[in-house]
């Protein structure tokens, strides 16, 4: 395991990296932060209203502020969807601990987020669940080269979260029985 003992998790919006994350943070007793969170908790604000009143710019610098500023140590964290993608944000999250890739499918993905969609500012103005899926397909295009840059890639199209999480601690089993 790195010496800062965190483990980060990646992957697009609806991957389940909060929920699973905050499960993690519970059974290894680790602190656990979401980084959309964070950085509402510090402009008192929403993400969907960032984006709206201050521009997805803004909150991508937002994002890059945390890589820079922030000290995490012994932390899940479950990382915005685009936070990989933008300067070297990818670089960053490598060196602050050991990354995961939960990778889902563009399809499995958007039967999750139709109903939710009006709460993502990327998503809010899709019309119909077969639009979605292709914008997320499109998203994956783009954005997989900067996830499959992580340490680990987690496939979880058909698994219930309670495999995803005996598969998560199978790895940090792994990483904690190496870095000894
Ligand atoms: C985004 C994903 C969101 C949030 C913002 C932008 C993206 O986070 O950071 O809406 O670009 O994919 P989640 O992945 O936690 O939904």
């Amino acid at each position: 395991m790195k010496n800062n003992n965190n483990i980060i998790l990646i992957g697009l919006m609806g991957a389940g990296k909060s929920s699973i994350g905050t499960q993690l943070a519970d059974r290894l007793s680790m602190q656990f932060v979401d980084t959309d969170e964070f950085i509402e908790k510090k402009l008192g604000k929403t993400v969907n209203e960032i984006f709206e009143i201050d521009g997805e710019v803004f909150f991508r610098k937002l994002e890059a502020q945390i890589l820079q500023e922030e000290d995490f140590m012994n932390h899940v964290i479950a990382t915005g969807g685009g936070m990989p993608v933008f300067g070297d944000n990818m670089e960053q999250l490598n060196k602050l601990g050991t990354t995961i890739y939960l990778r889902i499918s563009e399809d499995k993905l958007a039967e999750r987020l139709w109903m939710v969609r009006k709460k993502r500012p990327l998503l809010r103005d899709i019309k119909s669940i077969k639009d979605l899926s292709s914008f997320l397909e499109q998203q994956l295009n783009i954005r997989e080269k900067f996830y499959e840059k992580a340490h680990y890639v987690l496939n979880i199209n058909d698994k219930a979260s309670c495999e995803i999480l005996e598969d998560l601690c199978i790895i940090v089993d792994k990483l904690k029985k190496t870095s000894h």
